[in-house]
């Protein structure tokens, strides 16, 4: 149900935001910036807020119907421009995490990679790709050795997410390479989107190390472009969809414009998924009652053999799990949008040039949404006639309208495989005390401190 802004009332808008001026806030968000987010969602109570920054006044819009305004059915009043996402854009330009043509291209070619069809297919290779991987946390558990789940995650995720992107055209050894340069993009860029009004002129930590870090990748994507460019050959990846794209007079596309969007769907994804993953097992160090079911289940419909996309659909608890954990760690936390024309957003006008910002964050915590218990870890939650009642914008990790994350099926499914291929086959403790690590602000909300875990073998009898 899309607005007419003619609805307000001349002269004015009818309501206004509620404003959040920096002096009641600075100390807040300079102490711990998501508790600051999170007291001030729960104090505005679902109303627009106008939140202080010094230098902007962005809108923060919590309420799950003005989500869904921005996201969706405004979509064409709000774009990804503005400060907010200028460090993506000068990275990637025309890729799909930018906006206008270079968008609908890219958008247009690999839709089709992320179709629910082609996801299948995609599913059956990520499942290869776990298994081999989790036979690599073996040799930890045999040797008791705790490991370091951030690190683990992140091995696993890469191993599938390289076939997703690359198929078969790349080697191990090429795949690997790429991994230290690309850990170091996702976090040094996360600088200049926590401090967007800096300007580009002025230096700011870890700017060298960055632009490093952009040269070896560039070195990387670019020999993969030129190899296959002029002949990808067949393949279901993304590489090859980007490839085999023309551009709008039917000629071969730009080299660029392909390492952008490898660039932008490679960083989009390892990340994202290997944050989210980690923060499932402090979360099941206090509720171990969740990682007994998951066990459960794990050892009901995958038992001692291998885990295979067949098995998706009876991992109903695990999906569950998944689903819950990124309610509370949606690894997205933060995105935003500009107005491009003046509208309204809960009888508030907003003005052509005003950015709002959506948080998944701090509305799938709002205590009005789910309950006294919100920021209780319980997948029950997403029993599914349960999750029917919530609003279809109380629960957005992946956003929503058209830019609407593409990898999401791809997520669900990947999440799922690793999570049952590891309960199959080990029990997990806590090496070093059970205490919660803090969510950091960044690109994505890494834990602050290494979440270390021992395995411990599942006897099989079999
Ligand atoms: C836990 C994992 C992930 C989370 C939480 C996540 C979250 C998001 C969110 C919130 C957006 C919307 C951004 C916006 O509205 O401006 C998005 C977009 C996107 N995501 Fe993901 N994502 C995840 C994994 C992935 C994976 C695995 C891929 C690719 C294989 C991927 C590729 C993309 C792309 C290409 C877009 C831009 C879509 C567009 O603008 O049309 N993401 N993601």
């Amino acid at each position: 149900m899309s607005v007419d802004i003619d609805t307000v009332p001349a002269g004015g808008a009818a309501r206004k935001a509620i404003k959040f001026p920096l002096y009641r806030t600075a100390l807040g968000f300079v102490r711990d910036p998501l508790q600051q987010l999170e007291r001030m969602g729960e104090e505005a109570g679902g109303r627009l807020m106008r939140v202080g920054l010094g230098a902007s006044r962005p809108y923060l819009a919590t309420d799950p119907e003005d989500v869904e305004q921005v996201l969706r059915y405004q979509s064409e009043r709000f774009d990804r421009s503005g400060l907010y996402w200028r460090p993506i854009r000068d990275l990637m330009t025309d890729s799909i995490l930018d906006e206008g043509p270079g968008w609908d291209a890219s958008k247009r070619t690999l839709q089709p990679v992320f179709s629910l069809h082609n996801t299948k297919k995609l599913t059956a290779l990520m499942a290869e790709a776990i298994n081999g991987a989790v036979d690599g946390l073996e040799e930890h558990a045999r040797g008791g050795t705790p490991v370091d789940m951030l690190q683990e995650m992140y091995l696993i995720i890469n191993e599938t997410v390289v076939k997703v992107l690359f198929g078969d055209k790349i080697t191990r050894a090429e795949a690997d390479v790429m991994i230290p340069p690309l850990q170091q993009i996702v976090i040094r860029i996360a600088y200049r989107f926590l401090f967007p009004f800096m300007p580009r002129s002025v230096p700011m930590p870890g700017d060298r190390a960055f632009r490093n870090a952009v040269e070896a990748m560039d070195a990387s994507l670019f020999a993969l472009v030129e190899r296959y460019r002029d002949d990808p050959g067949e393949g279901n990846d993304i590489f090859t969809a980007l490839c085999r794209a023309s551009n709008e007079d039917g000629g071969p596309v730009d080299d660029r414009w392909i390492r952008s969007n490898l660039l932008a769907t490679f960083g989009a994804s390892n990340e994202t998924t290997t944050v989210a993953l980690t923060w499932l097992w402090p979360l099941l160090n206090r509720n171990p009652e969740v990682g007994e079911k998951l066990h459960e289940e794990a050892r009901r419909v995958v038992g001692t053999g291998r885990v295979s996309a067949d098995h998706l659909p009876e991992l109903r608890y695990t999906k569950q799990v998944v689903q819950e954990l990124l309610r509370i760690f949606p690894v997205g936390w933060l995105f935003s949008r500009v107005a491009t024309e003046d509208t309204v957003l809960s009888g508030v006008r907003i003005r052509k040039g005003d950015t709002v910002l959506v948080s998944p964050f701090v509305t799938q915590r709002m205590k009005s949404i789910w309950g006294e218990d919100a920021r209780s870890f319980n997948p029950d939650r997403f029993e599914p006639e349960r999750a029917r009642r919530y609003h279809r914008y109380a629960y957005f990790p992946f956003g929503g309208g058209p830019h609407q994350c593409v990898g999401r099926h791809i997520v669900q499914a990947e999440a799922q495989l690793i999570l049952a291929a590891i309960f199959s086959r080990f029990h997990t403790r806590p090496a070093d005390g059970a205490e919660m690590p803090k969510p950091q602000v960044g690109l994505t909300l890494r834990p602050d401190k290494p979440i270390m875990m021992t395995l411990d073998p599942i006897q099989r009898s079999a």
